[in-house]
């Protein structure tokens, strides 16, 4: 049986973390991709090297030609510059579309079948820009970010309880960004409503931290932005594809008639197995949640129709 074939666009932190990840998972073959001469190359072989250490079989190659990446069955887009302290991700917009649009359609053109999993940001606009330039359906393009955002949730939960992260459940809807929507109602602790073990003040204090949990490390980090957790995140999503799992696991999935978004790409509990996004699941919201949800996503709708009114000019 042919190995899966993964190719990561960008060797930054997060690209080559994902190919970490991904490679201590044996999900497949990877190919690493990076306009920098030599860079991929290096850390490619490097990584290759730890193999025999950490015992996993895989082909991993680092290039600058996209011809190496040719039926990848899984694509992962890292590329772009990443926040300095006191920029929000909306900043990155102007730049990181005319970088997402170039790797995304020589991606495309040699990769016509695969998933795209999108991660530059401001990832619910950049995904929506890989969309759009590849002209995929919609099934194949999915972002990441809730997952992150989850994590980071479940991890000071599990900090503030002192147990188990395994054992913390939670969802989170929206956006990547400070309006994000965790929703404590449906967050447990080996089935226990996170109500009767936190309370609300505090509560709301983690949902706080878990906004500003991407700004937080870019204030500590000073001269980039979190790279472990994110591209964790992205593997899962990657091998809930590659090995068809079906899991639902919160992505930046496209909603046409769900949730009422009308054709955008936001955080929702996204089914992810063998064609990318299975579904999209539904969840009941209260009106608190649903003014929340919706101010979220009318902020992804200001963002995307920026990139519409900036396409031509950002043509490369
Ligand atoms: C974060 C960036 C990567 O949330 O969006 O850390």
């Amino acid at each position: 049986m042919r190995r899966a074939k993964i190719t990561i666009i960008g060797a930054g932190n997060v690209g080559a973390t994902c190919a970490h990840w991904a490679a201590a998972k044996e999900l497949g073959d990877i190919v690493l991709l990076d306009i920098i001469e030599g860079m991929p190359q290096g850390k490619a072989l490097d990584l290759l090297q730890a193999a025999p250490v950490e015992r996993f079989d895989a082909r991993i190659i680092g290039t600058n030609n996209y011809a190496d990446t040719a039926g990848s069955d899984v694509v992962i887009i890292t590329s772009g510059i990443a926040r300095k302290p006191g920029m929000s991700r909306d900043d990155l917009l102007a730049t990181n579309l005319k970088i997402v649009r170039t790797v995304t359609r020589e991606a495309a053109a040699a990769s016509p079948n695969a998933v795209l999993i999108v991660v530059s940001n401001p990832l619910d606009a950049m995904v929506y820009a890989a969309w759009k330039e590849s002209k995929f359906p919609t099934n194949r393009v999915i972002g990441q970010a809730g997952i992150l955002d989850i994590s980071r949730y479940r991890a000071f939960i599990a900090m503030e309880l002192n147990c188990s992260v395994e054992d913390i459940d939670a969802l989170l809807l929206g956006g990547h960004g400070d309006d994000m929507v965790p929703l404590p109602r449906y967050t447990s602790v080996a089935g226990i409503p996170i109500t009767q073990l936190i309370k609300k003040e505090r509560l709301d204090e983690i949902v706080k931290r878990t906004r500003n949990g991407g700004a937080e490390i870019v204030s500590l980090l000073k001269t980039g932005s979190a790279y472990y957790a994110p591209a964790a995140a992205t593997v899962q999503m990657a091998e809930a594809i590659l090995r068809d799992k079906r899991r639902i696991l919160p992505c930046a999935g496209y909603c046409n008639k769900e949730y009422g978004v009308g054709g955008f790409f936001v955080g929702v509990p996204c089914m992810l197995g063998d064609h990318g996004l299975e579904k999209v699941i539904e969840v009941d919201l209260d009106a608190e949640e649903r003014k929340m949800f919706q101010a979220s996503v009318d902020h992804v709708k200001e963002l995307c129709a920026w990139v519409d009114k900036n396409w031509a000019a950002s043509e490369t």
